[in-house]
């Protein structure tokens, strides 16, 4: 299966334009899946809900949606890419998998970075996977790296990739999410954008360094922070499938959930 991601700086505000960059780039490509950054059409660095409202769609009548459809169809590859999600009164940071059929599956973010929790509502959709060509593929964002029990969850669910559209700021990352495939030994698909979002509240710069790693938690493949690129690796995903770390050891089977009530207790 080839995997891998696209690596870009998509201009704030811009939709339009960053919809044809990406049309424009992947168009032809020989893939099935390319994972797109976090929010890969809108920008990140929103001012409040009110312009984050004016940029988000809703997936049932969304131009992008429809457009990566097309994308996906003419080329027979699948797509994640990071979304601006209007669903009724509501805001979500969300991710969206599409496919030659159009729309397959949607994840809003559970855990909110910084200020976006000033302007996004917390995601409420449960953790879960899809199957794509034979592999099992579940989804996670951004911030995301940094609670161990979405990567765990996922892989218990049969996780062999997961695809991490990515807006990232701090370095701790793609450190932490070679670990996170290590731990599960599951392939990761950690898809960062470039550049800056220069906005009235300030700047933030984003750090790059996508990658793609495999289940011992090797970098399979990877980006420079500032360049722009669409990296892809044929990978035998059924490598994610062997959970043994000796002879006498299994990542799965070895768990003592029975010991670990802390983790799922909700108050
Ligand atoms: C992040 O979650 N965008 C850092």
């Amino acid at each position: 299966m080839i995997i891998g991601y696209y690596q870009y700086h998509p201009e704030f505000g811009a939709t339009g334009r960053n919809l044809e960059k990406v049309e424009d780039t992947l168009v032809g490509v020989d893939a099935d899946i390319i994972v797109l950054p976090e929010l890969a059409f809108t920008g990140y660095f929103f001012q409040d809900r009110e312009e984050l409202r004016e940029l988000a769609e809703d997936v049932s009548e969304s131009p992008i949606v429809q457009s990566l459809s097309r994308l996906c169809k003419n080329n027979a590859f699948y797509m994640v890419a990071g979304f601006a999600e209007r669903f009724k009164e509501r805001l979500y940071n969300s991710a969206i998998v599409i496919g030659p059929s159009g729309l397959l599956y949607r994840y809003r973010k559970l855990h909110l970075f910084h200020t976006e929790k000033e302007y996004f509502d917390p995601g409420d959709t449960p953790l879960g996977t899809i199957e794509i060509r034979g592999a099992r593929v579940g989804v996670m964002i951004c911030f995301d790296w940094a609670f161990p029990e979405v990567a765990r969850s996922l892989a218990l669910q049969g996780a062999d990739l997961l695809c991490h559209p990515s807006n990232l700021v701090l370095t701790y990352c793609q450190k932490t999410m070679r670990t996170r495939s290590l731990e599960n030994s599951v392939y990761s698909v950690t898809a960062n954008r470039t550049g800056k979002d220069a906005r009235p509240r300030g700047e933030l710069l984003f750090t790059g360094q996508s990658q793609i790693v495999g289940p011992k938690g090797e970098v399979v493949a990877s980006s420079d922070s500032d360049e722009e690129a669409v990296v892809l690796r044929a990978v035998d995903l059924s490598g994610a499938r062997n959970k043994a770390i000796t002879e006498n050891n299994d990542l799965f089977a070895d768990r003592r959930p029975e010991f670990y009530d802390a983790i799922v207790k909700t108050s």
